[in-house]
């Protein structure tokens, strides 16, 4: 341990905060995550309690890990309880050292991650591409660049998401860039992985070592050991690969790359945490091709630390301007997987990258959300992503899966980065938003929004463009800090229906609530949100806004059995980028299935994230707390609620009805900051007029073809809009009178903190995992499981496949969709 310290310390302070690291030994000790007030010394905590100070936590500020021996934890335990209610009752007395331990939380050994399933073997690739006939013009201007650039790489004519001569222009434009001297000097891409060769001639030249480090093996060489360590290679080919003789080019080729290694072997929160704001001074990019389990079972996100390390990244990372999250969408597509149920993509602070073939499909893989934000090339239509191997000279040409995008985008964004450093990582995800270009533009899956960008769930704004992006990152106006909008909790606590109906829950924002928070216009918008339910699969839940854009927050899973519902559970949705927030937001919570699993819609609340009116004053938002979402269930103010009665038509017949009115009556007391004590209940309920008022749009939407509700199939036009925004109107045909249900519900809320719930048990091998967490391989939430995204398929579902795309949405809607398509297939 003490060599691995002094090898650390070569690297100067850059490696100071992993100097005191060592295997730790949870068999025998138990470990605390500590976050203390600057006024006391983590040596003088030890002493107190007598445990053994491990060393900070990575890049967090006064955050540091302790060790007591198992026979004398549970005192700690009771101390730190302790600590934590004289905390809460604000008492003081001579203890002034717990005083200073501001946060704590026992720590979970490092789970044993689920293996990695290999990628589909080449062999299984058909020889050939269907369509190979190069484009003898596209052939020439291809050696005509390479030619201008000196490019010389062997494989670099076969690196068809770079130029493609094929498919025409089916790749990430990139070359223009690099013609105007772009090719991503001065800027890091750090690639968190399973490792990366550093001798490997084609990445050598631009390795990064101050800004690299191998958390699974604590050294400072993130070399792949282990014989399935390929994957970090070849994302970082595609980012930075060196413009020299050997294989190919990465999109930034004269950017530096650094290795992070974490997905060889368990690893705990903390190293989780040090490993995603590793040398964040030099790294500018953190280039992330994992996540949770794609099986359609899994609803998992980082844990608090891993979570501050990442609020930490985006505010004092690169010198403030915030490190740069890139995640890949995850693979699980073809099980009903969603990337809202990952709490790495559904982040606000990280770009998500779902996939596109070279042919421009939706590969079957590819997962959707409301939180993608764009599409970049990978596997699919009978090709890969060609790039660099581990190896001296070594290349591969079969990376894939969403994992091959990932990298793609990060490596655009440095070049983006190289035009202009001083973009911040809400630049970043601007820029990308504005630059992305829609494809299949009418597949159905796009919505218009207010801002006349277009959305797919599907394809997030588009593909990638990194010439686009780089003109757009010369030119762009920085934008204003971050200004937010929390909603006060806000209480339903009602049955959910089963069939195409939904329990409709809203909520309205005034312009002064808006005006209070300082925010101009919204980026993010997240929704966290209690569902009480025995499958938690048959769950799906929309969002809409009071522009009329629909997110599709959750969709049905058919492989997830869970016996739960959500549990203070945060969904993303960037499709409301642009708008002012300002009106009523509604969330319509779906049990598609009639069958004997039913629940509850508890509470939820709403939360807008975007630019400050005025930035001169505005804050940092506060770093997560595992506590953030406490609430007793009587604070919360209630919602108006409302069954949905009438499953919404398709293809609307109807003229034209904007300015219809809402339905739904704002509930007059709601105020953010000061939760309604005891809310008129009756007032929530529409009279019988207010009803009849808004049944017109159901009579009028007479369509035979039978949809379920609001079915994303409205975008391109104008007209379309228009209906759904009459649609909308005819949500509230009836309600029920909440309040004397309220009266006999009112009761505190029990809920279990999933966070104070800690489970030491040490997991020896795999079978007791799967014995663990079921045969669905669902885990628990805050599992260190990460796995690496490409190898996210199963044998039976090879990623290679030339399937057209699973449309988005729940699998009623996508059969539909299927219908859909047939039909115009056989037109
Ligand atoms: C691609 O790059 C070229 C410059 O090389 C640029 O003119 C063009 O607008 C970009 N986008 C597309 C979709 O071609
Ligand atoms: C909802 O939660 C309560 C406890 O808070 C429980 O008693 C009840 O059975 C749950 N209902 C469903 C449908 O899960």
């Amino acid at each position: 341990m003490r060599v691995v310290g002094s090898a650390a310390l070569a690297f100067g302070f850059l490696c100071a905060a992993t100097a005191s690291l060592h295997p730790r030994s949870y068999e025998t000790h138990d470990f605390f995550a500590l976050h203390l007030d600057g006024s006391i010394s983590p040596a003088d905590v030890a002493h107190h309690l007598g445990a053994r100070h491990e060393g900070p936590i990575g890049e967090l500020p006064h955050h540091h890990t302790f060790s007591i021996p198992r026979e004398v934890s549970a005192d700690t335990d009771t101390l730190l309880e302790h600590a934590r209610s004289r905390r809460k009752l604000a008492r003081r007395d001579n203890n002034e050292l717990l005083d200073g331990v501001l946060w704590s939380q026992k720590l979970d050994p490092p789970r044993k991650r689920l293996q990695k399933r290999l990628p589909s073997p080449p062999e299984n690739l058909p020889r050939a591409p269907i369509n190979t006939h190069d484009n003898v013009d596209a052939v020439h201007s291809q050696k005509q660049i390479a030619a201008s650039l000196d490019i010389t790489d062997p494989i670099f004519s076969g690196q068809w998401h770079l130029f493609n001569t094929v498919q025409i222009g089916h790749d990430l434009n990139v070359t223009g860039a690099w013609l105007e001297g772009i090719t991503g000097k001065g800027v890091i891409t750090a690639v968190v992985d399973d490792g990366l060769d550093m001798y490997s001639n084609d990445l050598k030249p631009n390795y990064f070592a101050e800004g690299s480090f191998d958390f699974n093996d604590q050294v400072p060489e993130p070399k792949p050991r282990l014989l399935e360590d390929r994957h970090g290679t070849r994302c970082a080919g595609e980012i930075a690969a060196a413009r020299n003789d050997i294989c190919g080019l990465g999109v930034a080729y004269d950017s530096r790359v650094s290795g992070v290694r974490i997905l060889s072997e368990p690893i705990d929160d903390t190293d989780e945490a040090a490993a995603i704001n590793y040398a964040y001074q030099q790294n500018d990019i953190y280039s992330c091709s994992w996540g949770p389990p794609d099986d359609g079972a899994t609803m998992e996100g980082p844990g608090v630390l891993i979570k501050r390390a990442m609020v930490n990244g985006i505010q004092n990372g690169r010198g403030g301007k915030g490190s740069i999250f890139v995640f890949a969408a995850g693979n699980g597509a073809s099980h009903d997987d969603n990337c809202n149920f990952d709490g790495y993509t559904n982040s606000i602070y990280s770009i998500t990258v779902g996939a596109i073939d070279r042919e421009g499909l939706h590969p079957s893989y590819s997962e959707s959300c409301s939180a993608q934000m764009v599409v970049a090339y990978s596997s699919g239509s009978s090709d890969a992503i060609h790039t660099t191997d581990v190896g001296a000279d070594k290349c591969y040409n079969f990376h894939g899966g969403t994992s091959a995008a990932g990298p793609l985008a990060a490596g655009s964004v440095a070049l983006a980065l190289s035009a202009r450093p001083e973009l911040t990582w809400r630049d970043a995800q601007y820029i990308m938003v504005e630059t992305a270009v829609p494809i299949h533009e009418d597949d159905g899956s796009w919505q218009v929004l207010k801002t006349g960008k277009k959305f797919s769930h599907d394809w997030g704004f588009g593909k990638v463009d990194a010439y686009a992006l780089v003109q757009k990152a010369r030119a762009w106006e920085l934008v204003k800090p971050q200004a937010w909008f929390h909603s006060p909790w806000l209480r339903v606590q009602h049955k959910i229906p089963q069939g195409d109906q939904g329990l409709a829950s809203s909520y309205t924002v005034t312009k002064e609530m808006i005006k209070e928070a300082n925010l101009e216009r919204l980026e993010h918008v997240t929704v966290t949100m209690n569902v009480n339910h025995t499958r938690r699969g048959d769950l799906s839940v929309e969002l809409r806004s009071p522009d009329g854009v629909i997110s599709h927050l959750s969709t049905a899973r058919r492989p997830d059995n869970e016996e739960a519902g959500y549990v203070d559970w945060t969904f993303m949705s960037v499709a409301h980028w642009g708008e002012s927030g300002i009106g009523t937001w509604m969330v319509i919570v779906k049990d598609t299935d009639v069958n004997e699993f039913a629940g509850e819609f508890t509470d939820w609340r709403l939360n807008l994230w975007g630019e400050a009116i005025d930035g001169s004053n505005q804050p940092l938002h506060p770093m997560p707390n595992e506590h953030d979402d406490d609430h007793n269930i009587e604070d919360a103010i209630v919602a108006t609620t409302s069954i949905n009665p009438a499953p919404a038509k398709t293809d609307p017949p109807g003229p034209a009805t904007d300015g219809v009115d809402r339905p739904v009556k704002p509930k007059p007391t709601a105020q953010p900051t000061t939760p309604a004590e005891a809310p008129a209940e009756t007032a929530d309920v529409p009279s019988p007029t207010e009803t009849d008022a808004v049944e017109t749009p159901t009579t009028t939407a007479s369509s035979d073809s039978f949809l379920p509700s609001f079915f994303p199939t409205f975008g391109a036009s104008k007209r379309t809009q228009a209906w759904i925004y009459a649609a909308i109107g005819s949500i509230i045909v009836f309600c029920i009178a909440l309040g004397v249900y309220f009266q006999v519900q009112r009761r505190k809320r029990q809920r279990k903190d999933p966070h104070d719930d800690y489970d030491f048990e040490m997991i020896e091998d795999e079978d007791e995992l799967q014995a663990m967490t079921g045969t669905s391989g669902r885990t628990h939430r805050r599992g260190g499981e990460l796995y690496n995204a490409f190898a996210g398929e199963s044998d039976e579902e090879p990623l290679f496949s030339d399937e057209d795309d699973e449309p988005y949405n729940d699998r009623r809607s996508s059969e539909n969709r299927k219908e859909r398509r047939s039909t115009e297939q056989s037109r």
